[in-house]
């Protein structure tokens, strides 16, 4: 069979393997090109991902395992292979051509794929570390991104992405059908508010710490970073003061916890802004997509902007090591190019603007889509796209 595109929604239900390893490579290439100018010594070596198979978890991952670091990965992932329902994930393909990758380059690169909310992969998390980090980790990545988390009941907290207070109206973007949907989101309960603070929030990560130091496992100078995001004004009312917001506080202020917790052996932790991008995560959040499109424009006719791989090179080589660059709340800010006056006063010059009928035009719709499509390992170069695949051949790679 050949593989095509397929989606339902804002959901990706195809994901081509070729190109997957492609937009892995180009990721490679991009930290290969970029200045290195931190010296190995100030980097982490052994490194845990928690998130590790897409977006800025598998960016992560590729900036320190092919930059100056050369540092060796564990990563922790929910994916899905491939069987009678279909090829399986872009981010199942992503761990198997990743770890190939840093393979060859002698890196130590293990794919623990599961729940990273379970006792189970904990324990293989922790085995892993015992058996290929010599017991400890240099620096642990929390960029978990997920609508469910399991009560200590077994039942689950489901996040409900949603404005506080007020209802919101505006218009979310199709994928499926390129279309301009208008709706109105209701304000969330206050039960949705702390379900998706207990999704999204920081309890889990200071939970894996508190995981990593109750085995031994955490590294004289250790660190540890989580992703956030604040974002201008003019997305407020569905982000920072929206549900997702309140859950980014509250990471925030795990990130002081952690700090504390790390302290004694020497570490440190950070919550990282970063820019408003496109990943599996991102497309789901209603009324956000016009700002995205508005943003794509801007950041790229001024000429700065950058993917997942790029905020990651700069977020690891400016503004983690050697020193940690922090604003007056603690935060590490890689969403500095995005928040600075030119692209927003140009952002605020398109997008109120944008209708069902210009979008397109006006917006980098089309950027903002191919950049989807990539992440599924559709519409690179250098991909033969008529390459025939069987399930049995593919079930054959395993991460
Ligand atoms: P993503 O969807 O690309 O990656 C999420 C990762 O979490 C994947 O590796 C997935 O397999 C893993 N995962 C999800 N549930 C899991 C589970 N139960 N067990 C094990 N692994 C699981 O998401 P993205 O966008 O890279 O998000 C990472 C973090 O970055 C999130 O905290 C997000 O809020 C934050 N962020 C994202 C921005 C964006 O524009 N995409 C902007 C700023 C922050």
């Amino acid at each position: 069979m050949k593989i095509r595109p397929s989606i339902k929604g804002v959901v990706a239900r195809s994901a081509h393997p070729a190109g997957c390893k492609q937009a892995i490579l180009n990721q490679i290439e991009a930290v290969k090109t970029a200045s290195n100018s931190t010296p190995k010594s100030d980097l982490p070596k052994r490194v845990l991902i928690l998130g590790g198979s897409s977006g800025f978890g598998l960016a992560s991952r590729i900036a320190l395992s092919f930059g100056n670091a050369e540092a060796d990965t564990i990563s922790v992932s929910f994916e899905r292979g491939p069987s009678e329902k279909g090829v399986g994930t872009a981010g199942w393909y992503n761990n198997i051509y990743f770890k190939e990758l840093a393979e060859q380059q002698g890196r130590i690169a293990t794919n623990i794929v599961g729940d990273a909310f379970s006792a189970d992969i904990r324990a293989r998390v922790l085995q892993a570390i015992q058996e290929q980090f010599d017991g400890k980790v240099d620096l642990i990545i929390y960029s978990l991104a997920t609508g469910v988390r399991p009560k200590p009941d077994g039942e689950l907290w489901r996040s409900a992405i949603k404005p506080i207070g007020e209802s919101l109206h505006g218009a979310s973007i199709e994928f499926e059908t390129d279309s301009w949907v208008e709706h109105t989101l209701e304000p969330a309960t206050s039960e949705e508010i702390e379900s998706t603070r207990r999704v999204m929030g920081g309890e889990d990560w200071q939970e894996w710490i508190d995981t990593l130091i109750n085995a031994d496992a955490i590294a004289s100078n250790a660190r540890s970073i989580a992703f956030s995001y604040i974002g201008p004004e003019s997305t407020h009312a569905i982000y920072h003061q929206g549900t997702l917001g309140r859950a980014k506080v509250d990471l925030h202020q795990a990130s002081h916890a952690v700090n504390l917790k790390l302290a004694p052996f020497g570490g440190s932790a950070y919550a990282a802004v970063c820019k408003a991008l496109v990943t599996k995560a991102s497309v789901f959040i209603p009324t956000f997509a016009p700002y995205v499109i508005s943003l794509y424009r801007a950041m790229k006719e001024l000429g700065v902007h950058e993917t997942p791989i790029e905020q990651m090179i700069r977020l690891y080589q400016d503004k983690l090591y050697p020193e940690a660059i922090v604003d007056g709340e603690r935060l590490i800010r890689v969403d500095d190019f995005e928040l600075s006056e030119q692209v927003q006063a140009r952002v605020s010059e398109i997008m109120p603007n944008l209708t069902a009928d210009n979008f397109m035009q006006l917006g980098d719709y089309l950027g903002f889509k191919q950049e989807f499509m990539q992440l599924n390992g559709f519409e690179l170069a250098g991909v033969d796209y008529e390459q025939e695949f069987t399930l049995e051949e593919l079930a054959k790679l395993t991460p």
